[in-house]
């Protein structure tokens, strides 16, 4: 059978005029720098929008598998990298959701969009039995293989035509870059420190077995047979509800309060400098609220995009307060490790429902530090604190950002008006301190306060 071809249209020329035309450009001045993109590419709208489209999900559960497992990752380093990763990946989702508007796909058709095979691959991925396995499936997996297919789809496309699209790709691995060197790392430290390497070159092969069963990332590779058996199959994933810490941490949760933790006080109380100390510690202790956001993002998976962007943002902003607190506590002159941690909060938050872990958090714990934290921030510009002024002035303007943003993250997540939500999360909250030993008074006629849960399990 004949192959069909394209017919040439011929150009219809006009000598006088291509002799004008190139005396002009003879005459004109300027030899501004030559664009030698040539047209073409291997993708037609179509063809771009069902990558891209495959890309913006594997983003998006790769954001939400990170939000899964921030509560089980003990190590401290692990955690606050996974808080960092898991807003690069939902930013990524987010740019190519951007990108999948202009090629001919409504939000609402890319908000709706699954895929049963990727979700089995991303089960199994969560299906790891440490952090150590979590970062071989996210990262030397699923990360690398994205890795790899935006570079070719940046070479492959159309640099005229679609030269948004290889905008995105580019700025998405400029995250990547550094996010896959830390994972490489940090395994390679794991192995040092006494992790089996072979189990986790078995896990790596497994899940790229896995992956090349559905077609690799772009779903056009050639399929190989997927392995068996799936962990996933034997027993679905479910998120772990206690947070775990390392063993560098000494932690407690049978208050909420530094100073009765502690036993006796290291300043007076009421006085600037144990004021001071609390806000550094807390901000150290911020560690849970990248569990706290991590989780919901998790827990309201697939209810609405931007919520899960928010919370993917938050996440990232409360590793970022705990590296503040980290910092800013070894430059007051502390080991962070010799202060004890508070888990207080993320043990009552692990295991409930996202709205009224999200109310107490959001709601009491980050309209709670508004509450002092101007005054805290003017007391130390008067004693020319610049170290607490610095860190705080900062957070301060993160925390303003997520009140604002909580308000749209509640809506999503619940139906309740304000009162209802924050007397139910008052209940749990109490019900919980009682089960921590930290209130002991009879429940049926005490719940407390939004004062006190501001201070025991605030942030
Ligand atoms: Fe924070
Ligand atoms: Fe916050």
């Amino acid at each position: 059978m004949e192959q069909p071809t394209t017919r040439e249209i011929p150009a219809v020329r006009r000598p006088d005029a291509q002799r004008a035309a190139v005396q002009r450009r003879d005459a004109f001045p300027y030899r501004f720098p030559r664009d030698n993109r040539p047209l073409g590419g291997k993708f037609s709208v179509a063809q771009n929008a069902r990558l891209l489209l495959r890309f913006f999900y594997l983003e998006r559960r790769l954001a939400q598998a990170l939000g899964a497992w921030t509560l089980a990752i003990p190590e401290f380093e692990v955690k606050l990298e996974t808080g960092r990763h898991l807003f690069y990946h939902a930013d990524a989702a987010h740019a190519l959701r951007q990108r999948l508007s202009e090629q001919e796909k409504t939000l609402a058709q890319i908000d709706a969009f699954r895929d049963a095979e990727i979700d089995q691959f991303i089960h199994e991925l969560l299906s790891a039995s440490d952090a150590a396995e979590l970062l071989v499936g996210i990262h030397q997996v699923a990360g690398s293989a994205l890795a790899t297919a935006y570079r070719h789809h940046v070479d492959d496309t159309d640099p005229v035509t679609d030269v948004p699209t290889i905008r995105v790709l580019r700025r998405v691995l400029l995250d990547y870059e550094p996010m896959l060197a830390w994972a490489d790392a940090a395994l390679a430290a794991y192995v040092a420190g006494g992790i089996d390497e072979s189990r986790l070159a078995r896990w790596r092969w497994h899940l790229a077995r896995l992956l090349a069963s559905i077609g690799g990332v772009t779903g056009s590779d050639e399929r190989c047979p997927a392995p068996a058996p799936l962990r996933s199959n034997e027993r679905p994933f479910e998120r772990s509800t206690r947070p775990q810490r390392d063993s560098r941490f000494v932690t407690f949760t049978n208050t909420g309060d530094y100073d009765a933790a502690d036993g006796e006080p290291r300043f007076p109380s009421g006085s600037y400098e144990n004021l001071r100390l609390r806000f550094l510690r807390t901000q150290r202790d911020e560690v849970d609220a990248i569990e706290a956001f991590g989780t919901f993002l998790w827990d309201i998976r697939f209810r609405d995009f931007e919520a899960e962007y928010h919370l993917a943002r938050i996440t990232w902003d409360e590793a970022r307060h705990t590296e503040i607190g980290h910092r800013t506590l070894l430059a007051a002159g502390y080991d962070p490790f010799e202060l004890p941690n508070r888990l207080t909060s993320s043990t009552c938050r692990g295991p409930m429902e996202p709205a009224y872990a999200m109310a107490e958090i959001n709601l009491f714990g980050e309209v709670g530090v508004l509450k002092t934290i101007g005054s805290l921030i003017h007391e130390a510009a008067e004693r020319h604190d610049d170290l607490l002024y610095h860190a705080a002035d900062f957070i301060r303007a993160d925390e303003r950002t997520h009140v604002r943003k909580g308000r749209q993250i509640i809506r999503v997540m619940t139906d309740l008006g304000a009162q209802q939500l924050e007397q139910r999360t008052r209940e749990l909250f109490t019900e919980c301190l009682v089960s921590l030993g930290i209130v002991t008074r009879d429940m049926d006629v005490f719940t407390v306060s939004r004062d006190d849960i501001e201070f025991l399990v605030g942030e």
